[in-house]
């Protein structure tokens, strides 16, 4: 009876509006998220009312902080980064894509949703690995691998016949895809796909090329509480104001880029470009107050899950006990993550240059190399050496 799309406002999603109408015969809600992709989304309302969805029928929700608080701070909090460098910003977007949808499906009354992935990437099977963990008997109606618009040509033909405006590119070369939030900004295909190519000047869309960026550096501070930013420079704010903020910090010095062929879940290999400038810069920080709070064997185990917790994110699996498991598992060894960090910023890079935390357990004490006054014995370390190459030594003498 009634379809819930996830409805970005650009072209495919359009042509998809209209498709499913003309092929269901059945009523589409809208829903466009504002995740603070720095996009206009009324132009998505008045695309919908022209393709004659009712007026409360389409959905404009904010989501920001909520975007921030409960999906990119607690996955930050896990130093979560997908084959060692990606920050998996479309990722995580993702699963709060797919509640809302649904909230608003059960809302309207709707047994069905629909989204613009393609039958071949990741964002098909995260959005609908959410649908069903939140709603098990929805419908799932995913145009890309139904229809018969195989070709961008084909595409374009269906949305000249269907007055559906297609934005002209004055540059004809961008990117096939991009996706894009308040944490990054993703771009795939097209000029992107041979892989031995670098990425053209023009894809990029939210940082400045680091060659051009400041020639001096720039400090600054951020605060954490229990492994979640609170404050920039000491001003207090909110999650999403906080990363917007470092955002802008990243934009100016060229921070977050990232080129990267990467293994996606349904098999193959894609070749992407990646924008992060504020959680490039939130990433490392978090790192850097980690370092004098956790303890080590707390650190190397979450190091250990961080590769693991960053798999189901990016595999879709945020709503599984296994990740809620390792959520669990990470929020508990960041009681004591607090504390502030200091950052240098300069021409693509991002340093961290001081903590301080009133939980450090770093002591200079201990580790100084100057006189200690007792607080470390430096005998007890031979024992301590002696039974550790026990083993190596038998070994030792039996192999060498
Ligand atoms: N490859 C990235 C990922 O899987 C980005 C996907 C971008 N999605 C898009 N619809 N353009 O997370
Ligand atoms: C898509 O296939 O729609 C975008 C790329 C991806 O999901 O991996």
């Amino acid at each position: 009876n009634r379809i819930v799309l996830a409805f970005s406002g650009g072209l495919d999603t359009s042509v998809i509006l209209k498709w499913l109408q003309q092929t269901y015969g059945c009523e589409v809600v809208t829903f466009t998220a504002d995740l603070g992709q720095g996009e206009e989304l009324e132009p998505a309302r008045a695309k919908a009312r022209l393709m004659g969805v009712k007026e409360e029928h389409i959905f404009i929700d904010d989501l920001r902080e909520e975007f921030v608080k409960d999906y990119v701070f607690p996955m930050m909090r896990a130093n979560a980064l997908y084959e060692g460098l990606y920050l998996l910003g479309t990722s995580i977007a993702r699963p709060l894509i797919a509640k809302r949808q649904i909230e608003i499906a059960k809302m309207v009354g709707a047994d069905a949703v629909s989204h613009g992935a393609t039958g071949k990437g990741n964002d098909q099977v995260r959005f609908e690995l959410g649908y069903y963990a939140l709603s098990p008997d929805v419908k799932v109606i995913a145009p890309w691998r139904e229809w018969d618009l195989t070709s961008r040509t084909r595409l374009i033909e269906f949305a000249e016949k269907h007055q559906i405006p297609i934005p002209r590119d004055k540059r004809g070369e961008s990117p096939f895809s991009t996706d894009a939030n308040m944490l990054h900004t993703s771009s795939e295909g097209k000029v992107l796909e041979d892989p031995w190519e670098e990425t053209p000047d023009f894809v990029y869309s939210r940082t400045v090329n680091p060659e051009d960026a400041p020639d001096a550096p720039e400090y600054i501070t951020i605060d954490f509480e229990q492994g979640d930013g609170v404050a920039i420079n000491g001003v207090g704010m909110s999650p999403a104001t906080l990363l917007e903020t470092l955002n802008d910090y990243g934009r100016k010095h060229g921070i977050g880029r990232l080129d990267l062929v990467e293994n996606r879940f349904v098999g193959m290999k894609s070749r992407g470009m990646y924008e992060t400038p504020g959680g490039a810069i939130y990433h490392l920080a978090h790192r850097g107050i980690e370092q004098i709070t956790l303890d080590r064997g707390a650190a190397h185990l979450k190091d250990e899950l961080a590769p693991k917790y960053a798999e189901l994110i990016y595999n879709g699996f945020w709503f599984s006990p296994e990740r809620e498991m390792l959520q669990a598992a990470v929020d508990y060894s960041q009681q004591k993550v607090t504390g502030t960090v200091r950052l240098k910023l300069y021409k693509g890079g991002v340093y961290v240059v001081g903590r301080k935390s009133p939980y450090s357990l770093y002591s200079e004490k201990v580790v100084t190399f100057e006189d200690d006054a007792g607080a470390y014995d430096q005998r007890d370390a031979a024992g301590f050496i002696k039974l550790n190459a026990l083993r190596l030594r038998l070994l030792g003498r039996r192999d060498r």
